[in-house]
């Protein structure tokens, strides 16, 4: 340890240390995975000014070593230390030792933060500082089974509350130790889902590997991940173009070309070589290994209804009763989670899963869909000459494998399904009976287009729908507790106004005010809103970029008009014509980023703010003008004025 400076020397390892809570000595834990704090058995110790606490904070940087009361002096004054610093310093010492060790002695007090040699020294045991515990955690994750890795990393990676250190971000002293342990913390979200990978969770990960990779793409080994899942998962075009978005990065950004792991991944793939192949599937053994993982950070609420469904369902599949689930709702529902879910079931009980996810970099790729599922076994089917031909091959694939095992045919993301495919699972839906298959689709309504090729799978009177509803304000507060603490009834009635109960912007949202240490009390209730506008702009901002420009300047007229907003005020401040704002108006109402009716609305808080501040500022200035001058010339028609927001 000791990244940072300074001259430590070691301290022996038999002197005596507190805080564990042995020899009836209290429970002493400092957390400095976020903002400094230390709680004693469990209650927060006020640690005093952000002076007083860089002491700390300059100890626990260099953990048992001995600390140079000058370094101590520049963690707490930097370049302009007071005349009197060596004074002013054992001053908060001593303050923080009468803090951290309330009932003993002056004497006695020297049990933590201990005087040594030309400094201080604090003694605490390993696993008394959030830090130390989570390095110890990756190194031990490192010698141990897969399974038990995935525990040991998972569990300590949610101990992170914010960047470390968070208070002395930007200073000089701790610079190099907070970038030591989020590199650490990056090493360590590799690691757990490479592992998960290894594990076979290759469609579970996905998602997960996307995200990592848009934080960092200059990290080659998270694209290697991410292509090795990709492909894993039956997405060999997916995986080809991961790569190629790798390559790109590197060249934009560093203009080099990805060293070899990527080079020879890439060659890999493109000769399908069985060394990319996923471990054989897990056994039922091997499952229950994986099933009694710690909750991940956001463990599902309610969803008891769907998830009775779902048992019931692969209950009956067990049986040979076949079935179709169609699971439906806007973006963020939590539609792929039902579908992890049921694969997390499935794994358990030892039954098969067939799973594809289409996207819209696949969607004119024709049986994109049916390749992701049936890999190289529905070559010869779809080598025959007629579609009719070709869908009874297919089918008859399915019965094979059908015969072999009862299966879960799995596909996401159906609105965005190649229109062969779509055709195919129609297909299939319609000749179920006697065939031991449980088809589980997801389609995101609100997805402009589609609706008619999927209306006919929609009405098959064989499908059973699966609406998941919105968070109830008891399952806001679960996940609130979750991830910030218990939280303030008012606090918690804030998140759930926001997000309007949709996990997506809750789980966004969350993250954020966990991120920024925003504590879920009723102090903070404002907070809410301007974090959580931030936190799910991106979201936004991508979902319009992907419809016409018309569309975003409505969003955005719609928005700066605020709760007045109608059909003429907006074409009027958008200068469009009518007709063109009712078009555009529609299409948000079907994406589900207005309300459906009237007044106009957006579908919730956080996401008229977002779309608000992203208006950019020569465009915000033209709209005010535009405003301001609609107000003048209202004031004798005043029912038809806009009232501009902030
Ligand atoms: N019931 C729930 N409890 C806790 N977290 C949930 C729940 N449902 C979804 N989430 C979380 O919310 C996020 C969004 O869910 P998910 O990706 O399943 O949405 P989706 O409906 O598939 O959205 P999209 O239409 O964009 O594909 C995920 O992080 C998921 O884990
Ligand atoms: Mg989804």
């Amino acid at each position: 340890m000791g990244a940072a400076g300074g001259a430590p020397t070691a301290l022996s390892s038999t002197e005596s240390t507190r805080g564990s809570g042995v020899d009836g000595q209290p429970h002493l834990h400092l957390h400095v995975l976020g903002e400094l704090t230390a709680t004693r058995d469990g209650e927060a110790v006020d640690l005093g000014g952000r002076r007083q606490r860089a002491v700390l904070a300059g100890l626990a940087m260099q953990r048992d070593q001995i600390v140079p009361a000058d370094r101590l002096v520049d963690c707490v004054w930097g370049d302009h230390p007071p005349a009197n610093a060596n004074g002013a310093l054992q001053a908060y010492v001593s303050h923080l030792r009468r803090r951290l060790e309330p009932d003993a002695t002056a004497r006695q007090r020297e049990g933590v933060i201990a005087r040594a040699g030309p400094g201080y020294v604090l003694r605490l045991p390993p696993d008394a500082v959030d830090a130390w515990a989570f390095e110890s955690a990756v190194e031990a994750a490192a010698g141990q089974a897969p399974g038990e890795a995935v525990c040991t990393l998972d569990t300590a990676l949610r101990t992170w509350r914010g960047p470390a250190y968070a208070d002395y971000a930007g200073e000089a002293w701790a610079e190099a130790e907070i970038a030591r342990l989020a590199e650490l913390r990056g090493v360590a979200r590799e690691r757990l889902l490479g592992t998960r990978l290894e594990l076979g969770e290759a469609q579970l990960v996905i998602g997960e590997l996307e995200a990592l990779v848009a934080e960092d793409p200059l990290r080659e080994e998270r694209w290697r991940l991410l292509t090795l899942a990709l492909y894993r998962a039956h997405r060999q075009a997916a995986a080809l173009a991961a790569l190629r978005r790798a390559r790109q990065v590197l060249a934009d950004e560093l203009g080099v070309d990805p060293g070899p792991a990527l080079r020879s991944l890439e060659a890999e793939v493109l000769a399908q070589s069985p060394d990319l192949d996923a471990p054989t599937p897990p056994s039922v053994d091997r499952a229950v290994e994986l099933v009694p993982r710690p909750r991940t950070p956001d463990g599902l609420v309610d969803r008891d209804r769907e998830m009775a469904i779902l048992r019931e369902k692969l209950d009956e599949l067990e049986q040979g009763v076949p079935g179709c689930l169609l699971v439906e709702g806007p973006a963020g529902i939590g539609k792929t989670r039902l579908l992890d879910e049921l694969r997390r079931l499935a794994v358990a009980a030892g039954t098969w899963v067939r799973s594809a996810r289409s996207s819209a970099l696949e969607q004119d790729f024709e049986w994109g869909v049916v390749r992701q599922l049936f890999g190289a076994g529905a070559d010869e089917a779809l080598a025959r000459d007629e579609r009719y031909a070709v869908l009874r091959g297919l089918c008859e694939v399915t019965t094979h494998l059908a015969e072999e095992a009862p299966f879960v045919l799995c596909v996401d993301d159906i609105q965005r399904c190649d229109d062969a495919s779509l055709q195919f699972l129609t297909y299939l839906v319609r000749r179920l009976e006697g065939l031991p298959v449980l088809v589980v689709l997801a389609m995101r309504t609100g997805e402009p287009n589609r609706a008619d090729d999927l209306a006919e799978l929609v009405a098959d009177e064989s499908v059973i729908l699966v609406r998941p509803a919105p968070l109830t304000e008891q399952g806001t507060a679960d996940m609130v507790t979750e991830r910030l603490g218990r939280g303030a009834d008012a606090f918690v009635a804030a998140c759930h106004r926001m997000t309007s109960g949709n996990p997506l912007l809750l789980r966004q949202l969350l993250r954020a005010l966990a991120d920024e240490g925003v504590p879920p009390d009723v102090a903070h209730i404002d907070t809410v809103r301007a974090v959580g506008s931030r936190a799910i702009a991106s979201l936004v901002t991508l979902r319009l970029r992907r419809m016409p420009p018309t569309v975003t300047t409505v969003a955005r007229a719609v928005a700066m008009l605020g709760p007045t907003a109608d059909l003429v005020s907006v074409a009027d401040l958008a200068q469009l014509s009518e007709e063109d704002v009712a078009s555009a108006l529609d299409l948000l109402a079907r994406s589900e980023i207005l309300l459906d009716g009237h007044p106009l609305d957006f579908v919730n808080p956080l996401v008229r703010d977002a779309i608000h501040a992203d208006v950019p500022a020569g465009e915000r200035a033209l709209l005010v003008e535009r405003l301001g001058r609609r107000l003048k010339s209202s004031s004798s028609h005043p029912s038809q004025a806009g009232v501009p927001t902030q």
